[in-house]
């Protein structure tokens, strides 16, 4: 049994988040941080009679959120207005994500740390680096979450070639036509960096003219869509709540020593130079420049084992010229976030 700290759990994402961590039968304690007040929520999960015990903790309590978490998940921060890009909430994110890693750091060096917060892409370098600056240099357990991609590749391929997409919330059960074989999702977490793949490539020979093209869109541009729809509200929410859960879920799996069996090809945005075959990754790519990318991961007990290069040999010639447009992308977002920490006093 586990204890997952949610930092910003009073939030948009926090919320619904907590609400699914609250059902999982993986979680014993559920601590729920937050600049605002989060006893509201707290008290409100902890009338439901699942077993995690649900705590609050206030803006100076940030080292008793903390104490003992075996998994930290940080949604803290600011989303976007329509007319923004992600980029544009760095300044303001990786100030909030600096502060909470050099607590996470101090209180919890060992807690698997899954960062939501936008812009993913230069974040978890910040967090990573936080990380290095205090003498912790291994970085297999800091990750940052793109589910919400492969959700969304899911959702619209399922749409696209009229599958159901029946799922049952903390099972990952899915139904005979499960679309995780089907499709994955590389790269990053910002427009032209996400970059579904199809597991299947006849799939798309069987979509419509013009179909494959706009999935693609779909899948890269699909945060624009729920940005726009809120008019100024914010931005996905209750889908990232899912995608978030997922991918807790598969990090407490892992945890708990289960299989991981049969759950299709998870990724998450990670550090390459700290991952044993990240080298491979970077080689078969063709840069050494690229730190950062988002690709299936191989976990052992809460932490990265391996990355599964394999993906990439399966890409066709239109993916890996997706793949090459990225790169100098991904190489800009993630120095961003490193110079944000090594050029800081
Ligand atoms: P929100 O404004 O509704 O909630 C953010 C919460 O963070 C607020 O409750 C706020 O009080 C809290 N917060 C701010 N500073 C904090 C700090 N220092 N410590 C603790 N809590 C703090 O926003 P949201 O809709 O929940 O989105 C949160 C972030 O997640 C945004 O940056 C958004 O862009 C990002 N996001 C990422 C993905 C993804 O796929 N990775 C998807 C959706 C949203
Ligand atoms: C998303 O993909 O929905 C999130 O990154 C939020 C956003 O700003 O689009």
């Amino acid at each position: 049994m586990v204890k997952v700290a949610v930092l910003g759990a009073s939030g948009g994402i926090g919320q619904p988040l907590s609400l699914l961590l609250k059902l999982s039968p993986y979680v014993s304690k559920l601590s729920l941080y937050d600049v605002r007040d989060p006893t509201g929520t707290a008290v409100d999960l902890s009338h439901i009679n699942t077993v995690a015990e649900c705590q609050s903790f206030n803006k100076d309590q940030l080292v008793d959120a903390l104490r003992g978490a075996r998994v930290v998940v940080i949604p803290a921060g600011v989303p976007r207005k329509p007319g923004m890009t992600r980029d544009d909430l760095f300044k303001v994110n990786a100030s909030i994500v600096r502060g909470l890693c050099e607590q996470i750091v101090q209180t919890c060096p060992n807690a698997t740390v899954l960062i939501i917060s936008n812009p993913v892409n230069s974040l978890v370098p910040v967090a990573v680096e936080t990380f290095k600056k205090f003498g912790i240099n291994d970085t297999t357990k800091i990750m940052g979450i793109t589910t919400l991609d492969l959700v969304r590749a899911e959702t619209f391929l399922g749409d696209y070639m009229n599958h159901s997409r029946v799922t049952t919330v903390g099972s990952n059960q899915f139904d005979k036509r499960r679309m995780h074989k089907v499709v994955s999702v590389i790269g990053g977490h910002s427009g032209h960096t996400i970059i579904p793949v199809m597991l299947l490539k006849p799939m798309v020979y069987m979509m419509k003219p013009g179909q494959y093209d706009s999935f693609i869109h779909r899948v890269q541009f699909g945060g624009d869509e729920v940005v726009k729809a809120k008019q100024g509200q914010g931005s996905a929410t209750y889908s990232m709540a899912y995608a978030g859960y997922r991918f807790v879920e598969y990090i407490l799996k892992s945890i708990q020593h289960e299989s991981l069996e049969g759950l299709g090809y998870i990724p998450a945005y990670v550090y390459l130079p700290g991952l044993k075959n990240g080298s491979i990754v970077q080689s078969k790519l063709g840069s050494k420049e690229l730190e950062y990318f988002s690709i299936p991961i191989n976990l052992i007990n809460g932490r990265i084992e391996s990355v599964d290069t394999t993906i990439l040999d399966k890409l066709s010639k239109q993916e890996k010229l997706l793949v090459d447009k990225a790169i100098p992308e991904l190489i800009d977002n993630a120095k961003k976030g490193q110079k944000f920490i090594r050029n800081a006093a």
